[in-house]
């Protein structure tokens, strides 16, 4: 049994401690937020957080997370439903095109501004290095955490 807590919910899991947190957050617990892209750790779509730090999770398996914290896309905005400000700043800059890899850019970016709530562009451009767009969404990108940041 994996115990952990998963957007502030205590879960028990009995699942294989080798699987990837991607399929248990998507198969097991029916988030389905959090996107596999590569399944390689190199587009970083599956982006969810360990500890409040930012992972991989098509490429980490749930043992890592045992009695640590797990927060997903579904996790980000308040209890309360209300959205956080870099959702709210994704939304007005309408960045989004196909969407696929916007939950894991949401998650880098969201990482970002906690550590750094005022970041250049080469503090975006380092963070955010890892989370691959194939429609090129990344101007919007930048625009949206700046005004985030400015929020
Ligand atoms: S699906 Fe995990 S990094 Fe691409
Ligand atoms: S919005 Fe389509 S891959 Fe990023």
């Amino acid at each position: 049994m994996i115990n952990l807590t998963i957007n502030g919910k205590p879960v028990s899991l009995d699942v294989d401690p080798e699987m990837p947190i991607l399929w248990v957050v998507r198969e097991e617990l029916q988030m389905t937020g959090t996107k596999f892209g590569c399944g390689i750790a190199a587009c970083g779509a599956c982006t969810v957080h360990l500890d409040g730090e930012p992972i991989r999770a098509c490429s980490t398996p749930i043992e890592a997370a045992e009695g640590a914290e797990i927060t997903t896309i579904e996790g980000l905005s308040d209890p309360d439903g209300a959205l956080s400000k870099v959702q709210q700043a994704w939304i007005d800059a309408q960045v989004p095109q196909c969407g696929y890899c916007q939950s894991g850019q949401l998650m880098s970016a969201a990482a970002l501004l906690r550590d750094n709530p005022n970041p250049s562009d080469d503090d975006i451009d380092a963070a955010m290095s890892g989370n691959i767009c194939r429609c090129g969404t990344y101007t919007r990108i930048r625009a949206a955490i700046k005004a985030a940041a400015r929020a």
